[in-house]
């Protein structure tokens, strides 16, 4: 129970990895307010299960774009539980894949400012009591899009995370000081419902293919992750980024396609640089 008198919000903390995350969370002793938008069935289902193991846990209905919805949840967090120490910033807003030629500049700066408009808000509102008690944990969840293309048409979600990454960074710095950490986890894709109805099983076996332990992210995978940052095993680290990829990207595959699956001791022949021109 490393987690036991702290308190953390979850935003989207409803379904896939934030309902995974607020239930470990709490399993590890803290009082979580779980965050949702719309899902209300969902959330509480959540809070339901983390009663039903003995914790403490409470749905919050805000939108977490709108920065005065966003004070009336800090608020009410604080009402229940008295204090935040970690903040989740998990809400996953946009998912449909628009490519560059197609984007029009008003749909890409929704998904810019709308990204950072959600971590901006909540961070803005935890921060004031966090100072206070000169101690605060802030994870950001980015994309393994933040670090370059993964999927046709995630220019929009890439460059929005890529730009919560670098926040994040910032943040780390400017309130080091105050004893206030900030810590980014960018998971590859997730095994979540909202993936299971957006994207062909198709995918997600190529994914699982190219990824050396041989599948892909489950929300819990995630979530153990994002609880080593809220715990104090983690307290000398700041402004870093965690991929959960499952080793996803470490070898650069299709370079000399090829040569998959041969031994390297053949070496590189003048056929294989042929098959690649
Ligand atoms: N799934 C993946 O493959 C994957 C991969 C890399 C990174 N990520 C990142 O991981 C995080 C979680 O993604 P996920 O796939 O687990 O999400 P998800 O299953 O789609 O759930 C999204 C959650 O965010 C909430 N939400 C959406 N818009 C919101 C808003 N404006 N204000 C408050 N809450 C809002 C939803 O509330 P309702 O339930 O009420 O709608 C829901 O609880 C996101 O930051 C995502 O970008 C996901």
């Amino acid at each position: 129970m490393t987690l036991q008198g702290k308190v953390a919000l979850v935003t989207g903390g409803g379904r896939g990895v934030g309902a995974a995350t607020a239930k470990l969370l709490a399993a590890r002793g803290a009082r979580v307010g779980v965050n949702y938008l719309s899902n209300e069935h969902a959330a509480k289902a959540v809070v339901a299960e983390i009663i039903a193991a003995s914790g403490q846990a409470q749905a919050i209905q805000a939108d977490v774009r709108d920065a005065r919805q966003v004070a009336q949840l800090v608020a009410e967090v604080v009402e229940a539980y008295g204090r935040i120490d970690i903040l989740v910033s998990n809400a996953a807003m946009h998912s449909v894949l628009v490519p560059f030629e197609q984007i029009t500049w008003e749909e890409f700066s929704q998904r810019v400012n709308d990204e950072l408009c959600a971590a901006f808000n909540v961070t803005k509102a935890v921060l004031p009591m966090m100072e206070r008690q000169q101690c605060g944990r802030l994870i950001y969840i980015a994309s393994e899009h933040a670090r370059g293309p993964a999927l046709p048409g995630s220019i929009g979600h890439g460059t929005a995370k890529a730009a919560l990454v670098t926040f994040a960074k910032y943040l780390a710095y400017e309130l080091g000081p105050r004893g206030i950490t900030a810590n980014v986890v960018s998971p590859a894709m997730v095994e979540t419902e909202r993936n299971a109805a957006f994207l062909p099983e198709s995918v997600k076996q190529r994914v699982a293919a190219s990824t050396p332990l041989g599948r892909v992210a489950r929300p819990e995978d995630v979530a153990r992750v994002i609880a080593f940052f809220a715990d104090d095993d983690s307290g000398f680290m700041t402004g870093t980024y965690a991929p959960v990829t499952g080793g996803l990207g470490l070898s650069r595959r299709g370079i000399i396609p090829s040569m998959e699956g041969r031994s390297h001791r053949e070496g590189i022949t003048e056929a294989d640089m042929k098959a690649e021109r």
